[in-house]
């Protein structure tokens, strides 16, 4: 007896389909499963009979020959369990409903539970490309699944609710659609807590604008943590599109809840600095996405940079240009993308009062410069800001005044970035920070006196071409916070301006 089911498989970010064919027959009692499964998928044969037991079903006596097509393509995981077990009852004649245009995921436990899987959302999506009409998931993923509109979802508890829904006697109710809540940034970090530095607000407000990337240096205590982590306070908001990107990967990655199963807002990731390459940029025998990814359309903050790994570090150089990272494993390549805004934060140093103008470094000269150079010229080079920290006026602390609101502050970033859409519409760019070079000059139109004073600083100071570029970009973003279409010498000169910090701690 032969029965066919369908099911969705997964590798990297890229959903397949999967049929399930059963052929049960005669023979030595046997149950076999081929098509390249991993051992988890073998050991579906022990969860699948123990299910059937708590069901009241006895297995088949018989030759069981499961084939999980297409045949060359590697499965893996117990993603699979749910549709095997659907396939076993419709060639056992147990279950003689249609089910085609019906696709099952999920893994189903020994005593008939169906439990959670990790990377339902870019399964789903798939499903609806192909015009599958009802996907049936473990119950705790179907909000998840939700989210996506125009195919069937049913969330499934254990095997008997899946018995009897298609027996007719107790159907499983299809979820309701998933509408996200509007996004509301809800955490109470603001920018309004830190007391003066105009400086490095003005630089974060620029960072946020454009998508840069900021670096910022200086003493401990100054600020810096407390600065970067109020960069979510003044984001602009998801688009859908990009909301279903970045949740993808925490799909894949088991990391949504039934009660957060869209991320609506940026995502902001500050791994501690003791991660692993494959941590931060992702990797493992089955490659999963690294923090790099997991910030996708967000911020990736880095604190006490110089503190990482120095190879950790390097290995996002290509990453951080290519916005996306691939890692190669014999099973084929995956790619998962990294479209994100890099935050660092750093001591000039290793006591923290190199360059401070107001207590003595106790450094040497050495370790001044070998703690520097654990930030390599071309990593510092993709930093587009260069923020330094001074620290707090007494004035500033004591103030009265209250501080500017991140909300404020945002509803500038969130105009600046009306600007860039309308001038990116058509292309791939979504801001400033990611006009590719042949799009530059195009892009950053600049009157004759802007035209001079960037010709003068390139002369002067030696620019390589990609800190030119940069310099460009943080300039266009500049001339945006200013609603100047065109860009003017002061808009060069105050991106000049957050270019200093390689000349004045990393020139000797
Ligand atoms: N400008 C400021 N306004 C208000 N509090 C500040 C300011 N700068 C520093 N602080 C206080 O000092 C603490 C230490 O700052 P932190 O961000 O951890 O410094 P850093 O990361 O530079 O070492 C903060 O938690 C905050 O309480
Ligand atoms: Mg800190």
């Amino acid at each position: 007896m032969f029965a066919k089911v369908s099911s969705l498989g997964l590798f990297g970010l890229n959903a397949f389909h999967v049929d399930v064919e059963i052929d049960i027959s005669r023979g030595n009692p046997q149950f076999d499963i081929v098509g390249l499964p991993d051992a988890v998928v073998r050991e579906s044969r022990d969860r699948i009979r123990a299910a059937l037991r708590a069901c009241s079903i006895n297995f088949p006596v018989a030759a069981v020959m499961v084939n999980l097509a297409p045949a060359d393509t590697k499965k893996s995981g117990s993603v699979h369990d749910m549709a095997i077990f659907m396939a076993v009852l419709k060639a056992m004649r147990m279950i003689d409903t249609e089910t085609d245009g019906c696709a099952f995921i999920g893994e189903i436990s020994l005593n008939g539970d169906i439990r959670r899987i990790n990377g339902v959302l870019p399964m789903v999506m798939l499903a609806r490309e192909e015009g599958v009409r009802a996907v049936f998931v473990p119950a705790e993923n179907a909000a998840e699944a939700s989210v996506i509109d125009g195919i069937e979802i049913y969330g499934v508890r254990n095997a008997n609710e899946l018995i009897s829904h298609f027996r007719g006697q107790e159907p499983i109710k299809p979820s309701e659609r998933y509408i996200p809540p509007e996004t509301a940034y809800t955490d109470t970090l603001d920018f309004a807590d830190v007391r003066g530095q105009q400086f490095a607000k003005k630089a974060l407000e620029i960072a946020a604008a454009g998508g840069h990337n900021a670096l910022l240096i200086g003493a401990p205590g100054s600020g810096k943590s407390m600065l970067a982590k109020r960069m979510p306070s003044i984001l602009p908001a998801l688009t859908f599109d990009e909301a279903l990107e970045t949740t993808k990967i925490h799909s894949i990655s088991g990391l949504l809840t039934p009660e957060t199963p869209i991320i609506t807002t940026r995502p902001f990731r500050s791994p501690h600095h003791t991660i692993s390459a494959a941590g931060l940029a992702g990797g493992g025998s089955i490659p999963h996405p690294g923090e790099v990814s997991l910030a996708h359309n967000g911020v990736l903050f880095l604190d006490e940079l110089a503190e990482f790994d120095r190879r950790t570090l390097e290995i996002l150089r290509q990453p951080l240009e290519d916005r996306k990272v691939t890692i190669a494993r014999s099973s084929g390549t995956v790619t998962y993308p990294c479209t994100i805004m890099l935050i660092g934060a750093m001591n000039p140093c290793p006591c923290g009062y190199y360059g401070n103008p107001k207590r003595k470094c106790t450094c040497t000269p050495n370790k001044v410069a070998a703690y520097l150079s654990k930030i390599s010229g071309p990593l510092l080079d993709r930093f587009d800001l260069h923020i330094e920290v001074a620290p707090v006026e007494f004035d500033d602390l004591s103030a009265k005044t209250a501080e500017e609101s991140s909300a404020n502050i945002r509803k500038r970033v969130v105009a600046a970035r009306q600007l860039q859409t309308e001038r990116f519409r058509g292309t791939p760019i979504t801001c400033n920070a990611l006009i590719t070079a042949d799009k530059l000059q195009g892009f950053c139109p600049m009157d004759d006196d802007a035209l001079l004073l960037i010709k003068g600083v390139f002369d002067r100071l030696g620019l390589s071409a990609r800190a030119y570029d940069r310099i460009l970009k943080v300039a266009r973003t500049i001339a945006d916070l200013d609603g100047s279409e065109v860009i003017r010498k002061n808009h060069i000169a105050a991106a000049v301006q957050y270019r200093s910090l390689d000349r004045k701690y990393w020139a000797g």
